[in-house]
């Protein structure tokens, strides 16, 4: 959407509040031994507290109020029985509606101790999102994006997951501009003062590709690849953009 009143810049800042507060609560409960259905009601249980109802829930009636992804699982993770264990890669990522306006994050992390690959591909998909926020400003090129978070994965010897896009959010949980979040000249579109993107890109340590699972949601890298996600809301301005899930 393309936030064009206080009334917007309002709804959107405390739907980005929202969907923080149920990453943040999800995050400090999350440890070896749990359910990731144990941490979804959780993230659930927040939601409910923000008055806010779970975008994956209400727009694709995804059995979980959250995506909780482990190790290979990139996307789309239902949450249920699996144990999580020490040593995992877990990715939450949270999207929720309330009061009209929708804001999304995710997150990749290590439960317990991290191997240093684990870490370092968690800390390249965050620098790689900050780095392209830090270049956005209206009327700049939706490549500016690509081009940022290309940059850090070539630098760190990371694949970029190519059939998993970045979109606009606001007003509805998937919108327009939906966009791949790599280099690509021929992009063509501009960003608008206003619009309220997501920048997600999902960083592997050779994939490019995911696939779908069986249960016809989970997307997963194939075994023993890396992948680790980073996700934040924005909303353009003319100067820095604004993080509303910061
Ligand atoms: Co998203
Ligand atoms: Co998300």
């Amino acid at each position: 959407m393309i936030a064009n009143s206080p009334h917007d810049l309002q709804g959107l800042r405390a739907s980005g509040r929202a969907v923080r507060a149920a990453f943040e609560a999800m995050f400090s409960a999350c440890e070896a031994g749990m359910t990731t259905r144990a941490l979804d009601n959780i993230g659930a249980a927040e939601l409910l507290r923000q008055g806010a109802r779970s975008a994956p829930k209400m727009y694709y009636d995804f059995p979980g109020a959250t995506c909780i992804s482990v190790n290979e699982e990139a996307a789309h993770g239902i949450p249920g029985d699996r144990l999580i264990c020490d040593g995992d890669m877990v990715n939450i990522d949270v999207s929720a509606n309330l009061e009209g306006y929708v804001a999304d994050m995710g997150q990749s992390f290590v439960v317990g101790r991290a191997s240093e690959a684990q870490a370092r591909i968690c800390r390249a998909v965050e620098e790689a999102v900050l780095q392209a926020i830090a270049r956005v400003h209206s009327g700049c090129s939706l490549n500016v994006i690509g081009e940022a978070v290309q940059a850090v994965a070539d630098r760190h010897g990371y694949t970029i997951v190519e059939n998993l896009g970045s979109h606009g959010v606001g007003g509805s949980i998937h919108e327009e501009p939906s966009y791949i979040p790599m280099n690509n000249p021929l992009e063509t579109r501009t960003l608008d003062r206003g619009c309220v993107l997501t920048i997600e890109p999902f960083f592997s340590s050779g994939a490019r590709w995911v696939e779908e699972g069986e249960d016809g949601w989970t997307l997963s890298v194939p075994e023993g690849q890396l992948v680790a996600q980073f996700e934040h809301t924005i909303i353009v301005t003319d100067a820095d953009a604004l993080v509303i899930t910061a």
